[in-house]
């Protein structure tokens, strides 16, 4: 069981990281094997819209995506978090995002098997936070997510987020949200 976590944050230490990491050790607990990708870190170019991967289902751009490309085919589960930024996902989950593009290209382009219902299954989960408290803070994160995952196979299972969460480790004062990611990420590994 492979679980792949992907860190949206450009904030090392910050909320969504430290809620991963809790995560991680529920999904841990159950016996998965744990991957980690910090997006801020990697050399991706944005999508260039050059239909580059209409006919092949395989992206043209020649950066560090083509190494995440098979550890998200890889993946059993993957766990998604971002911050809310300007009511959406960073521009580093974005970027990752879009770039999937090329397996929107593989599956209802080229119809690639791999990609369609008897292809692997996937899993897929989103945390976030938010500084501010609204009704619909987290509605474009949630959105974005859940098409990303759908793009790839991935069972949306739910979301964890949180509100009024805005300096840098603010979110241990709610140990009750790092037990929750922790159960989380149990749960999510037991049904996969
Ligand atoms: C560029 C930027 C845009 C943000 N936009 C929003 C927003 O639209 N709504 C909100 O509630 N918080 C917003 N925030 C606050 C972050 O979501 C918040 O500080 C969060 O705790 C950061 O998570 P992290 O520590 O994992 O990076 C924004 C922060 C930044 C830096």
């Amino acid at each position: 069981m492979k679980v792949l976590g992907l860190f949206g944050s450009p904030r090392r230490g910050g909320n969504t990281e430290i809620l991963l990491e809790e995560a991680l050790k529920g999904a841990e607990a159950e016996g998965a094997e744990i991957e980690r990708l910090y997006l801020s870190d990697l050399d991706m170019t944005p999508c260039t819209e050059c239909h580059g991967c209409d006919e092949t289902g395989a992206c043209v751009i020649l950066d560090e995506m083509q190494q995440v490309y098979p550890k998200l085919l890889e993946a059993d589960v993957i766990l998604l978090v971002s911050p809310v930024f300007f009511y959406g996902v960073t521009a580093w989950a974005k970027i990752l995002i879009d770039r999937c593009q090329a397996f929107w290209a593989k599956k209802y382009l080229v119809k690639d098997p791999s990609m369609g219902s008897r292809g692997k299954r996937r899993k897929g989960f989103f945390i976030s936070v938010g500084a501010t408290k609204g009704k619909r803070v987290f509605e474009g994160a949630i959105m974005t997510a859940k098409y990303f995952f759908d793009v790839l196979n991935a069972e949306y299972v739910g979301e964890l987020v949180y509100r009024g969460v805005e300096a840098k480790g603010d979110i241990l004062k709610h140990p009750e949200a790092l037990e929750e990611a922790r159960q989380a990420g149990r749960k999510v590994v037991r049904g996969a």
